[in-house]
């Protein structure tokens, strides 16, 4: 089976949750729960910015890596507000969330700027977690495998197979975000089978053989194992469930299959 080509990555997105006094507690809580995690899965938490220095002591040496969930296109300069690739890697974040759907809805990000962030990113050592997927009117026309291969090329370009290795793709549609309506295992598979099928137009079949895809939008403690059995589907990006860490825990042990 191919999945032994690839890693398999559990990553929570904080969004905008929990407070730097509460970490410390988490990571103890997870780390006890899934003191092995590592021998089947790479365990990720991408918290505010702010929160960064704490998880960071939180988790200290152990499996569980940190992540920040966004980041400037911008090297440095003027640039009020913002936070860049060079800051995150100084601070010890190894993971960064790139394009996901309420940064291109809310914050006006386009494709353009989440190339640009993925080249700066790769450039200063993060790793991007790059998000695509379809809205549910996007999904009801009928376009969601063009847009979502549009999605990933765009994000991709000028991108060479060197430093995309560092790249994890997350397919994460829109309407199944936050919403309780998870994707079926077989629509979730047959999205993410697409994305592989680009990285392969893009990189060549071994690479994208090697590629690890993750799938987003309500993933819990109850759906996570179909939802990881799928042959294209090699992990998760999960927001509301990973604020807990009994349910957090409960999904990295689900990806032990
Ligand atoms: P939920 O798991 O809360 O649906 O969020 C998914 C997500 O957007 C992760 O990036």
């Amino acid at each position: 089976m191919d999945k032994q080509y690839r890693k398999t990555i559990i990553a929570g997105n904080w969004k905008m949750n929990l407070l730097a006094s509460g970490v410390k507690d988490y990571a103890d809580d997870l780390l006890t729960m899934i003191p092995n995690s590592s021998s089947w899965c790479e365990a990720v938490v991408c918290v505010p910015f702010v929160i960064i220095p704490a998880a960071l002591s939180a988790f200290g040496n152990s499996h569980v890596s940190v992540g920040a969930q966004n980041m400037s296109q911008h090297e440095s300069g003027a640039f009020t507000g913002e936070v860049s690739a060079l800051q995150l890697n100084d601070l010890g974040a190894k993971y960064v969330i790139l394009g996901h759907s309420e940064r291109r809805e809310v914050f006006g990000e386009t494709d353009d700027i989440i190339n640009k962030k993925v080249q700066t990113a790769l450039q200063q050592g993060l790793s991007p977690i790059v998000c695509v997927g379809e809205s549910l009117l996007q999904r009801e026309i009928g376009i969601t495998d063009e847009l979502v291969s549009y999605q990933v090329k765009s994000a991709l370009y000028e991108i060479d197979a060197k430093d995309f290795e560092k790249v994890t793709i997350a397919y994460e549609p829109i309407w199944a975000i936050g919403t309780g309506m998870t994707a079926t295992p077989e629509d979730a598979q047959k999205t993410c089978a697409v994305i592989r099928n680009v990285v392969g137009s893009l990189y060549g079949a071994d690479m994208a053989r090697a590629t690890s895809i993750l799938y987003g939008g309500s993933m819990n403690d109850k759906n996570a194992n179909e939802l990881l059995a799928q042959v294209d589907i090699d992990g998760g990006l999960i927001g509301g469930a990973s604020l807990k860490a009994d349910t957090f825990a409960a999904i990295i042990d689900a990806a032990k299959q």
